[in-house]
Order: C-alpha cells, then structure tokens, then sequence
C-alpha cells in the first residue's frame, strides 16, 4: 500500500484520549486519513482532540470503548465502517500499568493488564482485519509496545509480560495475514516523556532526570516522536516490512548489564 491520497486511508486508534494515541491521530490527520477513535473514557474527553482533527479536514468520530471487550471492540468497527469507511490502517495503543512487583501485583491487576494490553491489542487488530479480508483491502496493522517486551522490569511484571504478549502476536498476525497484503508492525518506544511514564514521573520526583539519564542519547523522547514512526510504518514503510520491531528506544537496550552507565567498564 503506498500512501494515499487525502481521505482514502481509514485508521481505528484505540487509547485515542492518551497522550500517544492523540500524538498519532493527529499526525495521520494531518497526512489526509479519516479516523474511528476509542478510548475508555466519555466522549466529553474528547471534544479539543475531536476539533483539532476536523480542523485537518478529515472525517472522524469517536466512540467509548473498552478493549478488552470483544463484541464492544466489533461494534465499534463497525460503527466506524458505515459512518467513516471500511479501515485499511489499525493502530493498537490503549494499555494501562500497574507499578508492582511479582510478589505484590494483585491477580485482579495482573488479569486487567494482560486483558487490557495483549487480549484488547488482540482484539482491535483482529477485528480491523477482519474487515479488511472480509472487503478484500490491504492495509497495516502498528501495535504500540514497548521495550518492557524484552527488558525485564521488576516493578512492571504485567505489563512487561503483557508487551512481550504483543510481540509475538505481532509476529503471528504478519505471517498470517501476509499473503492478503495486511502488514503487521511494531513500534517499541523507551522512555517517553507523556501518558504513562508522566504518572510515573510526577509521582516519583527526580525519576524524570534519572530515566533521562539512562538513555545513551540524552534524552527522553516525546509523544510526537512516536506518533511519526507508528505515521511511518502506517504510510511509507516498505511493503515488505512485516513481523518486524521498530525499536525507539534511544539505546536503552544496548546499555543494560556491563554496559549500563555507572556499570562496569568491562
Ligand atoms: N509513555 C511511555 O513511556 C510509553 C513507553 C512505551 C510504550 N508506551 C505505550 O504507548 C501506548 C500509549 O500510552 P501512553 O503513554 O500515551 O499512556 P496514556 O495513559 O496517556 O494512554 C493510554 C490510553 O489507553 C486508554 N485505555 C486504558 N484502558 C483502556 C481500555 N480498557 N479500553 C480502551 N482504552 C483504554 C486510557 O484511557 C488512555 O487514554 C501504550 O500502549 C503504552 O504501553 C508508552
């Protein structure tokens, strides 16, 4: 699929009233797609975003959404099926954290995380390709995970193991879905200086300044900068990438072990 001309590309965004998933619709509004947008959250939350996107000139609605219900998730495309068009472009990005370790997380909240990140994931990039096998349209899937997939966090089991979840489901999806002209990607931010990690930041002075300094480039990346690369992989990726990790993680993951600043120089 090359990039479309204005209003031909349809994008579902699923965690829409966070920081990210507004980043995202707003930055593929302004690249000419119309746009279904979910949260959890009344539509009251939504009115500023609503009003920026029309403002780009494209058709949106938004309806109240809980991911990890399926049938709510299925009205929902729907919805945006006969009121936008059918979607070609899925973005996966509503999740939730809970800041406990194994040996504190509740079942109730280590249930909820996986629910909501890999079986909500799940769920909102199965009904978007369903609809586009059912109408024989190419398109993309991008999953918003994480680095937490592969660096263990001890204060975030569910979430670490719920974006682990997610990668796999990546991978599975794109193999699946390739021969259809569905591609399926990833993007893994780091640290990012909104949505979830703000909370964790504000409740936590000077976690901010030492999550910054971590980052072997110097510093934490923004909620635009993740929206221009889910923007990337939506519209001007190569159509052979698929199954594939965009990792953004500022060299986070390279810097672990030995090589963590303040480790061991050998
Ligand atoms: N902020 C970071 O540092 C960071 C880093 C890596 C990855 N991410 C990922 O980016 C994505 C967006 O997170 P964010 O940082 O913007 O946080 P955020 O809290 O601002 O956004 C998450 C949104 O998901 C929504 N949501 C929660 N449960 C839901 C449910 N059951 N159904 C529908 N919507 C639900 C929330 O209401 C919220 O609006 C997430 O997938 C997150 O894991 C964030």
């Amino acid at each position: 699929m090359s990039t479309t001309p204005r209003q031909q590309a349809v994008a579902i965004i699923s965690g829409a009233c966070g920081d990210i998933g507004r980043a995202i619709a707003l930055e593929l509004a302004r690249r000419g797609v119309g746009m279904g947008l979910a949260d959890i959250l009344p539509a009251d939350r939504t009115e500023a975003l609503l009003n920026e996107v029309r403002a780009l000139e494209v058709p949106v609605r938004y309806d109240q959404v809980d991911v990890s219900d399926a049938q709510a998730v299925q009205r929902w495309v729907g919805t945006v099926e006969g009121d936008i068009g059918g979607p070609n472009l899925v973005v996966a990005a509503a999740a939730t954290v809970t800041l406990a370790g194994a040996m504190k997380v509740t079942e109730e909240q280590w249930k909820r995380e996986l629910d909501v990140n890999l079986t909500g994931s799940f769920l909102t990039a199965r009904a978007g390709a369903a609809s586009m096998l059912a109408a024989r349209r190419e398109g993309r899937i991008v999953f918003v995970g994480s680095w937490a997939a592969h660096s263990p966090h001890t204060n975030l089991p569910a979430y670490s193991v719920s974006k682990a979840g997610v990668r796999m489901l990546c991978k599975c999806m794109a193999l699946e879905l390739a021969s259809s002209g569905i591609l399926v990607n990833e993007v893994a931010p780091g640290y990012v200086d909104a949505g979830l990690s703000a909370v964790v930041f504000r409740e936590n002075p000077g976690a901010r300044e030492q999550a910054a300094a971590r980052v072997p480039v110097g510093r934490l990346m923004s909620a635009q900068d993740v929206a221009r690369q889910v923007a990337y992989l939506c519209l001007d990726s190569s159509p052979h990438t698929t199954g594939s990790t965009l990792l953004m993680d500022g060299g986070l993951s390279l810097g672990q072990g030995p090589n963590a600043p303040g480790g061991p120089a050998t």
